[in-house]
């Protein structure tokens, strides 16, 4: 399958591009090497149990940094870290742009919204006309293959649609940081490629800083442009996808193979 095209893109009256000439919304492109997420000497602990100590690292603009390790070993907590949803113990984090979207790992919709509306909510800072928010809207969904569910709520989607919705609501206003929280996990294996190529693209297009947080081999190997493997509240390897699947690094050897045995013992995961 090729890659999946940031539809409106072309010369008609309904482009993203013009849509961003009659509502004043500045070009979203970033230039590529910008300095856009800094990490310095990250803590936190939860409880006096400490889940991350001492992380460093950087992402610039037009890079996908993939973030991989077992569960509970802190992932997501570093994704509300960056976007301030929790504060850090000890430590720096910068992020050099407010325009942000999340993937959350468990969709996060609002219930009592329609797909539509929840949608609509993103785009709210940006006064959009009525027809330019519905254009998005649809351009959007139609990513994810939703646009028939405009009108649906929640509760009436599967998970993998919920998800799906999610990831259309994050990239709705093009943002130049955008940190995805397991976006394909759930998802049958076509989806998954679908949503793949779109952050691949987006990549290209508006060359946003990405954080992946990921279990599914396909996706960090295909998006990730360098990789951190985390356990224990530390960095223990880090390199290309590529890389990774050449290292004589125990974690890493330990993490692409799926063994019990190796230096993340199950009983550092609580079991
Ligand atoms: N608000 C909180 N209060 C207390 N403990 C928390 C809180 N949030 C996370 N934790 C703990 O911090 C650790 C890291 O959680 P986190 O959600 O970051 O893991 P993760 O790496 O994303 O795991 P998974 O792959 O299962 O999603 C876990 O042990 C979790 O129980
Ligand atoms: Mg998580």
């Amino acid at each position: 399958m090729g890659p999946v095209r940031v539809r409106g893109e072309g010369g008609s009256r309904g482009s993203a591009k013009n849509i961003r000439r009659r509502n004043n919304i500045p070009e979203r492109k970033v230039n590529p090497g910008e300095l856009m997420i800094e990490v310095k000497n990250l803590s936190k602990s939860f409880t006096d149990r400490p889940v991350l100590e001492d992380l460093s690292f950087t992402v610039n603009a037009g890079e996908t940094l993939g973030i991989i390790g077992p569960s509970g070993c802190g992932k997501s907590t570093i994704l509300k870290l960056l976007c301030g949803l929790i504060q850090p113990d000890g430590g720096e984090i910068a992020v050099h742009s407010k325009e942000l979207g999340l993937v959350f790992q468990w969709s996060a919709l609002l219930n009592s919204f329609t797909v539509r509306e929840n949608l609509a909510l993103a785009l709210r800072g940006r006064r959009l006309k009525r027809s330019d928010e519905e254009k998005i809207i649809i351009d959007k969904l139609k990513l994810v293959g939703l646009a028939d569910y405009l009108y649906s709520f929640p509760a009436q989607l599967s998970g993998g649609q919920q998800k799906r919705t999610s990831f259309a609501r994050a990239v709705a206003n093009d943002p130049k940081i955008i940190l995805y929280d397991e976006p394909t996990t759930g998802l049958d294996p076509v989806m998954s490629t679908v949503i793949e190529d779109y952050m691949i693209d987006m990549a290209k297009q508006f060359n946003p800083a990405s954080i992946v947080v990921t279990h599914q081999f396909s996706t960090w190997r295909r998006t990730a442009d360098r990789i951190i493997l985390l356990h224990a509240g530390r960095i223990q390897w880090q390199g290309t996808a590529e890389e990774a699947t050449t290292t004589d690094n125990p974690y890493m050897k330990q993490f692409a193979h799926a063994t019990r045995e190796g230096p993340m013992l199950a009983s550092d995961m609580g079991l």
